[in-house]
């Protein structure tokens, strides 16, 4: 796990996270107040974004890197290669078990997680998930 900085960043890699802040601007999070954006990047160099989407009913709140991810795959797409998830936290957020495990479906190579401030952790799948259910 590495920490970095946004200014530290390839530009594709910063494109990335301008393209998840962009994401969260969409946040419904009328509930937590915590609002996050995500975004994925395939192989091909396509971005798909995704955002965190609350509920009345608490329990079908879903988070941000998920629906970054489902929209990819709805769109038909099977190779993702990275994805970044920002929140305005005071380090880099962390991602939930259940987005951990859903990344390690699509064999996720690069994470980026990021703050508001622009401050990064790269990590990699077996990092954040170590021995992570398969069939
Ligand atoms: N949330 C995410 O979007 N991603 C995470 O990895 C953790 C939590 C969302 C879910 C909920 O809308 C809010 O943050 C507070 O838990």
């Amino acid at each position: 796990m590495q920490d970095t900085h946004l200014a530290a960043l390839s530009p594709d890699l910063q494109m990335l996270y301008a393209a998840a802040v962009v994401a969260r601007q969409n946040s419904y999070s009328p509930y937590s107040h915590f609002a996050v954006g995500a975004a994925v990047r395939t192989a091909e160099g396509r971005i798909y974004g995704g955002c965190n989407v609350e509920n009345a009913s608490y329990g079908l709140c879903c988070c941000g890197e998920r629906n970054a991810i489902f929209a990819a795959v709805c769109a038909g797409e099977r190779n993702l290669e990275a994805i970044c998830v920002v929140a305005d936290t005071e380090k880099p957020v962390s991602p939930c078990g259940a987005c951990r495990q859903v990344m390690r479906e699509f064999n996720i190579k690069t994470i980026l997680l990021g703050n508001m401030a622009g401050a990064i952790k790269i990590c990699t799948l077996e990092e954040l998930l170590p021995y992570g259910f398969d069939l």
